[in-house]
């Protein structure tokens, strides 16, 4: 994995204090000079001016540029206002994308440092604002183009200070929570990007040995031989119409200490790409599907943030990995396979691809003494319908379970929304010759999807995460480039390193 060198973070008081290029200020859309009269006064009444005039609003992401005197003594030249938006809804998600999108207008100026002036958030104590923003910051350094012959250069930032925090209260804990869950989540982000020509499931397994790297993480790979021992006829269905032979990726995060249980076991789907197979998609936006190993990729990231960081517990992540093809030996609509925990399942569809791999994957981290289950996957585009690109699909039971991944969704900014999963569904999935059938028709799709999972997860508290609608951004954002999103990777380590997430009854 190519070290990228992150910039510098410093803690401040006082934004005379910092030595930065640039000041950044987030300016509220009500009462946007509120504690902001001493930058005013740095700028020579510019802001004020600026504000009055409606030049700048406070309306998200506005950005109102303007050079600071030295007068009050300062060091920094420069002054960004960037707009926050509604001061009620200034969360620690807020303040991570108003980061992310400080950090790129910067760099895009060529500047090699920034001050951000912290503003409390509703949501969370100063050192989870200061890891967000941490994260923020990382995130902005997200580096697509590396396969192009003149890749763009922008500059990396070389330090950034957080001014309005010292170095008290554990904040310097903050900072490096920040810098890793945002260089995991690039690293997510790249293997999503990644073509599948070059990220095959054995790429995918060397990345996921690369990302172990300077941690205590332990990989297992099984190739196709000892997938087949253990009786996986799911993953190796799917991959039966692919020339490249599939992978399942095993990570233990084993801490000595560990308590017995929980157990998180993390179940990623790992299809490097969905052509569909026999039932094929069409060609409008194939290309996309390269990211259908999102959340693997999620899986593998979570898992460099767990080890890095020290979660208290044991986490096994598990990551199913094939190419969905329509080769000579695919699976054909009616064929019935027989997953490792010996249920059948009749292929209706074989574009239904992902459910039938991590039906193997749960059983696997099972096996491997997983007390608790989540799984992370692009599975349904009826998830996109039915909640758009703004939030996640979350399934599963116990209800506590599922509102302790709601809330490290909420955390982390990788929000979730609740869906029913409930065994009425399974009426959908009846089959006439096998134990089930892999789809269960159009309506509630996304639910039959999870319904399906939920017959694979032995009765264990278990959550799944169905990422299709957010783990790729057709559009670039002021806060994220177009891409792989790393979608649900903060969230995952986040219920490791809080395992108080995991105390439900
Ligand atoms: N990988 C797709 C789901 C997907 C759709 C991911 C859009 C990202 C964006 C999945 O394997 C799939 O093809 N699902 C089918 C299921 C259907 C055949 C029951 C779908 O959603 O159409
Ligand atoms: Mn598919
Ligand atoms: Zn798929």
């Amino acid at each position: 994995m190519p070290a990228s060198a992150l910039p510098e973070i410093r803690l401040t008081a006082r934004a005379a204090e910092a030595d930065a290029s640039v000041l950044a200020v987030p300016l509220f859309d009500s009462d946007p000079l509120d504690g902001l009269s001493y930058v005013d006064e740095a700028s020579g009444g510019a802001l004020a001016r600026a504000v009055a005039a409606r030049e700048a609003t406070g309306a998200s992401y506005e950005q109102w540029w303007d050079h600071l005197g030295a007068s009050g003594g300062w060091r920094i030249p420069r002054l960004l206002v960037e707009g926050a938006g509604n001061r009620e809804r200034w969360t620690l998600d807020a303040a991570r994308r108003w980061a992310a999108a400080v950090t790129t207008a910067v760099r895009h100026r060529r500047h090699a440092s920034v001050a951000l002036l912290i503003k409390d958030v509703s949501d969370g104590p100063t050192a989870r604002l200061v890891q967000a923003l941490v994260e923020g910051v990382v995130l902005a350094h997200h580096e697509v183009g590396h396969l192009k012959s003149a890749p763009p250069e922008l500059p990396q930032l070389q330090h950034v200070t957080i001014v309005g925090a010292d170095g008290s209260d554990g904040l310097s804990d903050a900072v490096n929570r920040g810098l890793v869950l945002g260089a995991c989540t690039n690293l997510a982000r790249a293997l999503g990007n990644e073509p599948s020509n070059v990220l095959t499931p054995r790429e995918l397994a060397a990345r996921a040995r690369g990302a172990a790297e300077g941690t205590s993480l332990s990989v297992t790979v099984l190739d196709e031989a000892a997938i087949a021992d253990l009786g996986m006829g799911l993953l190796l269905g799917v991959a039966r119409g692919s020339a490249e032979p599939p992978r399942l990726i095993v990570i233990d995060h084993n801490p000595p200490g560990a308590p017995s249980q929980p157990v998180l076991g993390l179940v990623g789907k790992g299809i490097t790409f969905d052509t569909g197979g026999i039932s094929i998609k069409p060609a409008d936006g194939m290309e996309k599907m390269k990211v259908d190993m999102a959340g693997g990729a999620a899986v593998i990231g979570a898992l460099r943030a767990v080890s890095l960081l020290g979660a208290p517990i044991r986490v096994i992540g598990v990551v199913p990995a094939t190419e969905n093809m329509p080769g000579g030996k695919a699976i054909k609509p009616g064929d019935v396979l027989r997953g490792a925990a010996g249920k059948t399942v009749e292929v209706i569809n074989t574009d239904a691809e992902g459910r039938l791999i991590l039906g193997d994957g749960l059983w696997h981290a099972r096996q491997l003494g997983a007390t608790h289950l989540v799984d992370v996957a692009t599975l349904t585009g009826a998830c996109v319908i039915a909640l758009g690109r703004m939030m996640a699909g979350l399934f599963g039971g116990p209800p506590a379970f599922v509102d302790a991944v709601r809330a490290a969704g909420d955390l982390t900014g990788d929000r979730c929304w609740p869906m029913p999963s409930g065994d009425e569904y399974f009426d959908q999935l009846k089959s006439e010759v096998a134990d089930m059938t892999n789809t269960g028709g159009r309506p509630g799709g996304a639910v039959t999807a999870a319904v399906f999972l939920k017959q694979f997860a032995g009765g264990l508290p278990w959550v799944h995460l169905d990422i299709a609608g957010v783990a790729w951004s057709d559009d670039a954002r002021p806060w994220q480039v177009k891409g792989a999103t790393g979608a649900a990777t903060r969230l995952l380590a986040e219920l490791a390193l809080n395992p108080d997430l995991l105390r439900i009854t």
